[in-house]
């Protein structure tokens, strides 16, 4: 038996557990065993009789380590006939009959692969980070796979991602090369997912798995999430609900196409294969190359939704979204306020309306560059990334001044990855952009993409960067579009083809990795159409993203809630706008919920709906940080309630804020039960107290209220939503 390369001493005492069944594996003859355990849950591996590793056991943590090697005797489905059903990561063309996490062709030309156990490490990144790498080859062919898994303990997450390597005497063609095979068992299993379109983003749907494979992908190239994007849930036995039941939240961490299968088998368990979307894109492997595929992180939770999200909030803030825990700025953007129609003298007024309406940055949208062919409309301009000199005769450096003279920040939108064919640029590097030599052009809002597996369109796209903050080193806000997808998917200059859409993310973070190199913290808007980009490789090198163009709070309530089960209120841009019938309160109530800024006519502001703005700006500037880094709890469910409500509470539990909306607008709509708080100390006393009132409005709810956490946890609070109060923001405090 291979000898674990470890040293216990110096591993987490969580971790000791997995020596000792590493330990007890020598008693069951030939087997290793690998537990892989976070702080509720644990995976375990463990070798056949053939060296095949498979998945024995994925679920909550047992109490006593050396039982997990009795949950297979437990289960009577029947016979496995393939050796691989549950395999770590499943080969195909020798025994598998089921949906492979691999497929290659051999040097040889041969199309089997077989993957055995050769050993496994685990090393300690901090007291919480753990990685285990496991060393998978094939017996016959000089092809291996490592399968590494980064455990954060404490937030309950593992990313997984592999790495694929041969020495044989030749290329090998990857036909599929997936990050991470999952095994579940359980009764049943319900798969929640999401689909949309232009403002439509984060449409959930429900459905229970039925036998065969269910995929959820995008082969969109660019703008990958605009029909999809690569969340999703599974409930394990029956539906889970935000507290309660077996939940496993999963995404694939990448910016292109991506692939989810999701497999009932014939035994009744659930495989999930995630990885690249293989479509189009056989990967030729050269000797000793590594093909390292991207990360598929995913939590387990057996007490609901509520605290798989959380869990995930925390694991991105601590360790994946940009400056996660930093701070944000609250903005004031042009885009709806003017669309393309601006001069130097209308965004002078705006600068100032940014400071009179209290935020702290003027982002100036599309439509400040080019001049052969200005950037009036979208269909030209696009790739001529220098100011247009009608609109802003002075430049942007002229603005960035003005905006220091107003005491605002200056930020600025771009789309460095595409092109116009009616632009400078394209005239100048046809061989830049993507497109078939042979065939038409096909536009998608009238643009093309460049072809960033070109390092020379690498250049230009960082350049298009590093330009801007080389002649504004004050620039303090970027917004980076990305409204295309890719047709005629071809590159000028690659020389496979089936690597372009592998190659063109690589190029995308390449380019932003050298920004980041250069540009550490400057914030970044993720924007794509609205949410046509939204994964945590991109949320690396951003600070937020913009979770649609549908700004109708109404709308938002519903796509703010679904993003919330991934992605932390932090990471969500959300803009008052003049989408929706609903009043100036509201839509920044709604807007409030995440990380605020506005996109209106300031100046064309009724006074008292100013008023209310600037007074709600320093409400939460005073609450930001609950919303940004506290808990987050959702109450009332907008999709089977008259009511949205949602809680955000600090970590000592001792101020909170909770945003309450009526949804429904039909007679008589109204809170009318008490709404269950979550999550407060029963043993504390709290003070509700209605804030963001309309001036000269005041609050239904009798002045101060106090209550024991245990009340409102367990009896609730009524906010006194009805058709004449559809918007309530109540303040929590504790009080001694
Ligand atoms: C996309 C974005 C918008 C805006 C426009 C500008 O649609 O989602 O917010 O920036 O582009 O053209």
């Amino acid at each position: 038996m291979p000898k674990p390369r470890l040293n216990p001493r110096s591993l987490p005492y969580c971790f000791l557990l997995l020596f000792s069944a590493v330990i007890s594996s020598k008693i069951v003859a030939q087997s290793v065993t690998i537990p892989v355990e976070t702080q509720h849950n644990a995976i375990v591996f463990q070798t056949d009789k053939d060296q095949q590793l498979g998945t024995i056991y994925f679920g909550k943590k047992l109490s006593k380590a050396q039982e997990y090697t009795q949950v297979s005797a437990q289960y009577q489905q029947g016979s496995d006939f393939t050796g691989v059903l549950n395999s770590v990561y499943t080969p195909s063309g020798s025994t598998n009959l089921l949906e492979p996490a691999i497929t290659v062709t051999h040097a040889d030309g041969n199309n089997s692969l077989n993957l055995v156990y050769v050993n496994h490490e685990l090393k300690n990144i901090s007291n919480n980070v753990t990685l285990l790498n496991i060393s998978l080859k094939d017996p016959v062919y000089n092809f291996k796979v490592t399968l590494h898994y980064k455990i954060y303990f404490k937030e309950d997450v593992i990313e997984q991602w592999s790495t694929i390597n041969h020495t044989e005497k030749g290329n090998v063609v990857l036909h599929k090369y997936a990050s991470a095979n999952l095994y579940l068992k359980g009764g049943n299993f319900y798969l929640t997912q999401y689909h949309g379109d232009w403002a439509k983003e984060m449409q959930p749907e429900e459905s229970k798995l039925s036998h065969g494979i269910k995929t959820l992908d995008s082969k969109l190239g660019t703008r990958a999430d605009l029909f999809q994007p690569p969340v999703f849930m599974v409930s394990l036995n029956k539906l889970a609900s935000e507290d309660e039941g077996t939940v496993l939240f999963g995404s694939l961490a990448y910016s292109g196409n991506f692939r989810t299968d999701l497999e009932l088998d014939f035994q009744d368990n659930l495989r999930i294969i995630s990885g690249i979307n293989n479509y189009a894109s056989p990967y030729t492997l050269k000797p000793n190359e590594d093909f390292v595929t991207p990360v598929f992180l995913y939590t387990l939770s057996t007490k609901g939704k509520g605290l798989a999200s959380r869990n995930l909030h925390n694991w991105a803030r601590n360790y994946k979204l940009l400056d996660g825990k930093g701070n944000r700025l609250t903005l004031l953007n042009n885009w709806e306020a003017t669309y393309f129609d601006f001069n130097e003298q209308k965004l002078a007024g705006l600068l100032k309306d940014t400071k009179k309406l209290g935020v702290e940055l003027f982002l100036l949208d599309d439509g400040w560059f080019a001049n052969k062919y200005p950037r009036n409309g979208d269909v030209a301009g696009l790739g001529d990334w220098q100011e247009n000199k009608t609109k802003l005769p002075n430049g942007i450096s002229s603005l960035v001044k003005e905006a220091k003279q107003n005491q605002v920040k200056f930020g600025i939108w771009i789309e460095p990855e595409m092109v116009n064919p009616k632009s400078e640029l394209y005239e100048k590097h046809p061989e830049w952009v993507v497109k078939q030599p042979n065939r038409a052009e096909h536009y998608f809002r009238n643009q093309l993409i460049l072809d960033l597996t070109n390092p020379k369109v690498q250049d230009f796209v960082y350049g298009v960067v590093a330009d801007l903050f080389t002649k504004n080193p004050e620039l303090a806000y970027i917004k980076w579009d990305c409204n295309a997808v890719i047709y005629n998917a071809h590159s000028a200059t690659l020389k496979n083809q089936s690597h372009f859409y592998i190659e063109y993310v690589k190029g995308l973070y390449k380019v932003l990795e050298r920004i980041r190199t250069k540009y550490p913290k400057v914030p970044m808007m993720l924007c794509s159409g609205g949410g046509g980009r939204v994964d945590y490789a991109a949320l690396q090198y951003f600070t937020e993203f913009w979770p649609s163009d549908n700004t109708d709070p109404l709308e938002r309530i519903f796509m703010q809630w679904e993003y919330s089960y991934f992605y932390p209120a932090i990471a969500s841009a959300n803009h008052v706008t003049d989408w929706g019938k609903q009043p100036i309160k509201f839509r920044t109530d709604v807007a409030m919920m995440g990380k605020l800024g506005f996109d209106i006519v300031v100046s064309k502001l009724p006074e008292q709906d100013l008023k209310f703005c600037q007074e709600a700006i320093k409400n939460y500037n005073g609450l930001k940080t609950i919303i940004w880094k506290g808990d987050q709890y959702r109450l009332s469910d907008p999709g089977t309630s008259n009511t949205a409500s949602m809680l955000y509470l600090n970590e000592e539990k001792t101020s909170g804020v909770i945003f309450n909306y009526l949804v429904n607008n039909r007679y008589a709509a109204n809170s009318s039960l008490p709404i269950p708080l979550k999550g407060l100390d029963p043993e504390k006393q709290y003070k509700i107290q209605e804030i963001n009132l309309y001036p000269g409005t005041s609050s239904s709810l009798k002045g101060t209220q106090v209550f024991s956490g245990d009340f409102l946890n367990t009896v609730g609070f009524n906010p006194d939503v009805n058709s004449g109060r559809t918007s309530v923001v109540l303040k929590i405090e504790a009080v001694k």
